[in-house]
């Protein structure tokens, strides 16, 4: 197979990178791992330096024995010698109160003095990688103590999701960001749009005349795009039982993930070009009215139920959760994009959490040939269907009809799967290795501006609204199951059914 190889180079932009929860889960876990392949892989520019700040006493020493075990647990490369010791040279450990206004002052002047040392500039980056209550408080700080200053070559903030929790509070939550930092220099993470598999729907769409061609509703069936987990609500009650799945999955990945599905061919890969395409896509998502959810929404919530062979509790038994609970713990939806090349295909969504596999992936079902040369009542034909898988495991399947040779007039159907292709090629970046790297050299494609973000809430609004109306009847499928029935019959209804490839065609 011939292969035509991009490199990322490293850059040469100085910097400093300000982690707020340097402590937290998502920094161990994520962050530092990523920051280690960074170095390994020789993406890191000469002088960078990486300030995590905590709640936590602690010294430099200590935090660094932490993140060492995190690297040892969760790097998709073994820790060596050489990178570790850069690390232990480029990282370091502040702690604070960050919801005390009055601290930011002295971490300013640890900042400069640290950029004194170091070579870095007065270049930026503040990551946010805390709890969506506290952003406002530390932009607030940065701002008062001018730690945001515009005199340096860039100040860049990285907020992660939740980007608020409705469409006015995710304006107000805006405006006061867009007062610290321009919009370009605001990194707002979908941590999606960093897998590779998810880049890859772009290359497939535009470097694949065939698929492009008929990438519209003249060709397309339907389009449906699945994220489900096995997982529950683990220790994140609390979060979850304000979040729920339309504002945890829904408003951010999954429309996000259509919108780069259904985009109009942008005019270069330029960053503005590509958002400004997504941001049409979610502008046409048709008008939501009562009516139209009534009969194309189904909203779920798990209750007990058994898992790869364990029982497991329901999501009102869970902890942090109260026990007569109505968020949703799954979405299904079916949706028009109102423009000409989507007008009458519908995208069928469904995310969910303890469903029976965890899995992601987008099915692009093609329409089906007319029922007069092969078809009777024993051969039926499959339609032509393109898989991305983008978890677990990432490949891209396409099934298509050819003669049984074992069954006289039989048809089969065969697929051209790129799986084991992918897999060879092996340990890819993880989705936060290639999202620092850009926001280090300071390129937004993969994060979402502001207007995508409410457009994103306006549809997601709408929906969390009408599920607010009503009491819905919670719990209404057993933990282990692929969701409510109601979610099948939403398709049924429509002649068709969920495409299943998590354990081969079905
Ligand atoms: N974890 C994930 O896998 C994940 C995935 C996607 C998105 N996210 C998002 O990432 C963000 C962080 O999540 P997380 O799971 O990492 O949270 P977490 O484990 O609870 O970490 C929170 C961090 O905030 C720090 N902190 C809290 N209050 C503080 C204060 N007053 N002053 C200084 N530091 C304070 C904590 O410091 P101490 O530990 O020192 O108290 C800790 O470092 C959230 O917005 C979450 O939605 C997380």
């Amino acid at each position: 197979m011939e292969q035509k190889k991009t490199q990322r180079n490293a850059i040469d932009l100085p910097g400093l990178l300000v982690i707020f929860g340097g402590t937290g889960d998502l920094t161990n876990r994520k962050l530092i791992p990523a920051i280690y392949n960074l170095i390994r892989d020789g993406l890191l520019p000469e002088h960078f330096k990486v300030l995590a700040v905590g709640r936590k006493e602690k010294t430099t020493q200590e935090y660094l024995i932490g993140i060492k075990e995190s690297i040892m647990k969760y790097s998709r490369n073994e820790i060596k010698e050489e990178i570790w010791n850069k690390i232990q040279s480029i990282v370091s450990y502040y702690k604070m109160d960050f919801t005390n206004l009055t601290q930011y002052e002295t971490l300013l002047s640890h900042v400069e003095k640290l950029e004194q040392k170091s070579k870095t500039k007065r270049n930026r980056i503040f990551y946010l990688a805390v709890a969506p209550e506290y952003f406002e408080t530390i932009i607030q700080g940065l701002q008062e103590s001018r730690l945001t200053d515009r005199s340096s070559d860039y100040n860049r903030v990285v907020i992660e999701k939740p980007f608020g929790k409705d469409l006015s509070t995710a304006r107000s939550l805006n405006q006061k960001i867009v007062h610290a930092f321009e919009e370009k220099n605001i990194y707002r993470i979908d941590h999606y749009l960093g897998k590779e598999m998810i880049q890859n729907i772009l290359v497939l769409r535009f470097c694949n005349f065939i698929f492009e061609s008929i990438w519209n509703n003249k060709y397309i069936d339907n389009i449906q795009i699945t994220l489900s987990e096995t997982l529950g609500v683990e220790s994140r009650g609390a979060y979850y039982e304000k979040s729920g799945a339309m504002r945890d999955m829904v408003q951010n990945h999954i429309l996000q993930i259509l919108s780069l599905i259904a985009m109009e061919p942008p005019v270069n890969l330029k960053m503005d070009s590509i958002r400004n395409e997504k941001q049409k896509v979610l502008e046409a998502m048709e008008e939501i009215s009562d009516e139209f959810l009534e009969k194309n929404v189904v909203f779920g919530q798990y209750g007990k139920g058994m898992i790869n062979g364990e029982s497991v509790a329901g999501y009102q038994q869970e902890k942090n959760v109260d026990p007569e609970s109505q968020t949703e713990t799954f979405v299904a939806l079916k949706m028009h994009i109102n423009n000409f090349r989507w007008s009458g295909t519908p995208f069928y969504i469904r995310t969910g959490k303890r469903l029976q596999k965890s899995c992601g992936e987008i099915v692009i079902q093609f329409k089906s040939m007319p029922e007069i040369l092969y078809y009777n009542n024993t051969f039926e034909q499959t339609p032509n269907l393109l898989v991305i898988k983008f978890q677990p495991g990432v490949g891209v399947k396409f099934c298509f009809n050819t003669k049984d040779f074992q069954v006289h007039n039989g048809i089969m159907t065969s697929q051209m799967d790129t799986s084991a292709v992918t897999t060879e090629q092996g340990n890819t970046p993880e989705a936060y290795e290639r999202l620092l790297y850009d926001i280090i050299r300071g390129d937004g494609t993969l994060f979402s501006r502001w207007d995508e973000v409410e457009a994103a809430w306006n549809v997601a609004d709408r929906l969390i609204q009408y599920r607010e109306q009503k009491k819905s009847p919670f719990p209404n499928y057993e933990a282990g199951s692929m969701g409510p029935v109601r979610a099948d019959i939403l398709l049924k209804e429509d002649g068709r059914k969920w495409w299943d490839f998590s354990g081969g065609l079905k």
